[in-house]
């Protein structure tokens, strides 16, 4: 039973690989795609997030579609899109075929982005859902780090290494493809859909023949309004709080500053006068880091639950961003104390704010209204994401790394406190106990 539930929860990860490997990759090709097209330095700025426009896009369709034809066949569609995207981009010759490329292949990190995390949520029994829904998490940094690998193994392989490195996308996309056809559709979908023979067919094989009927029932019950929902819904009384905490916390797990370091850090180390080769090397140093602290989160959340290893995550990400800030304001930041706190740092988000965000998200909102509470609170991450990419370069300049660093300090206070007032611990009940909770 828990092997076939781990099946279930790495073929839905494998969205979340890609979603890392895409959103990074294009660091790797800049200094070649820029070049080529000719492009300005705004330009420059436009191709590369010309992907989060697809990502925005990308979550309204999959909230949408994910109801309407299932979660399965809309991940199977987000692998296609990341196969054209991959050969389209590798392949064009024109600025706009690579724009389109990117797009469409930001269409399908958006997708993923919200359907991997809440199908891999919606099939877990209650007992392991956060470390389940946190391995999409672990496959995103893992996604991450094989870009930064396969960027650097394939940046001298000849005038048309950039193209390699996009290419290198199609195949984990093939994977994705070929393996949701060994998963099930999600219980909690089937029962929407009023196909509860199936639905009861899964849930014995994935919370055992014992409690599938009665978590049936369950899953009945919420499912009780017939009417389709609408995206209003979410304003009503007692959903809007719901709204709000995962709004909240999507925006902080953002302007807590974690891309700054995951896009900016050879840019950050390249600053402080590092050379090119310990750039990259710290570079990795990161991304691996990122990858241990997941695997030690996932063995946490469930034990620990989400709200401690948030307050406790904050508190060190605050606590490192402010020993970064005091090494700026000393101008000391020649010495290895920089790599210190930048790894610190990391450690802390990937034990905490990076999974358990994820996992919160996908846990708060009942069973009619998940995918469209969903899809706005994740377009919201992403829009965070995108303010905090675009003017990170201009703080960093405009007000030094001292005040910038210790302002993302400040931010991560706020989260710690806003978590420990108004967030509630999700660990260990069925999705449907939670909604009684939340909604009674
Ligand atoms: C965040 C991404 C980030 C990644 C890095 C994810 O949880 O949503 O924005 O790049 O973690 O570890």
């Amino acid at each position: 039973m828990k092997g076939y539930v781990i099946l279930i929860s790495v073929v839905a990860a494998l969205g979340g690989l890609l979603f890392g490997f895409d959103t990074a990759v294009i660091s790797g090709t800049i200094n070649f795609i820029q070049p080529y097209f000719g492009l300005s330095e705004m330009e420059l700025g436009w191709t590369v997030s010309s992907l989060l426009f697809g990502c925005i896009a990308g979550v309204f369709i999959a909230g949408k579609a994910g109801d309407h034809y299932g979660r399965k066949k809309v991940l199977m569609l987000a692998a296609l899109l990341f196969f054209i995207s991959a050969i389209g981009s590798a392949s064009a010759n024109a600025l706009i075929y690579f724009l389109i490329a990117r797009i469409l292949g930001g269409l399908a990190v958006g997708v993923a982005s919200i359907l991997s995390p809440m199908y891999i949520a919606e099939l877990a029994p209650a007992k392991y859902r956060g470390s389940l829904v946190s391995l999409n998490q672990l496959a995103i940094v893992i996604g991450i780090l094989v870009a930064f690998f396969s960027n650097y193994l394939l940046v001298d392989s000849g005038i048309n290494n950039w193209r390699w490195m996009l290419l290198v996308m199609a195949a984990p996309a093939v994977l994705l493809f070929f393996s949701l056809f060994l998963v099930p559709e999600s219980p909690r979908w089937l029962v929407a859909r009023q196909r509860n023979d199936e639905a009861l067919a899964v849930l014995i094989k994935t919370t055992g023949e014992d409690s599938a009927p009665s978590e049936l029932l369950q899953i009945e019950e919420t499912l009780k309004i017939h009417q389709e929902s609408v995206f209003t819904d979410l304003l009503a009384p007692k959903i809007r709080p719901l709204l709000f905490i995962g709004i909240i916390l999507a925006v902080f797990q953002q302007i807590t500053g974690i891309n700054t370091i995951m896009y900016y850090a050879p840019k950050i180390f390249a600053n402080v006068g590092d050379s090119n080769g310990t750039a990259l090397l710290q570079t990795i140093a990161i991304g691996c880091t990122n990858v241990v602290f997941t695997l030690i989160a996932m063995a946490m959340i469930d034990r620990f639950g989400r709200k401690l290893m948030l307050i406790l995550g904050s508190a060190g990400m605050m606590f490192m961003l402010l020993g970064l800030s005091a090494l700026y304001f000393m101008k000391q930041t020649s010495g290895i104390m920089v790599l210190v706190f930048i790894l610190g740092y990391i450690a802390c988000f990937s034990a905490s704010l990076g999974p358990a965000v994820w996992v919160v998200i996908a846990e708060l909102f009942p069973n009619r209204l998940r995918s469209k509470g969903m899809s706005v609170t994740i377009v919201t991450l992403w829009i965070a994401c995108t303010l905090v990419t675009i003017t990170f370069p201009i703080m960093l300049k405009k007000l030094s790394g001292g005040i910038t660093f210790f302002i993302f300090a400040v931010i991560c206070l706020a989260n710690l406190l806003y978590v420990w007032r108004y967030v509630p611990e999700t660990k260990g009940k069925t999705l449907e106990e939670l909604e009684h909770q939340f909604t009674k």
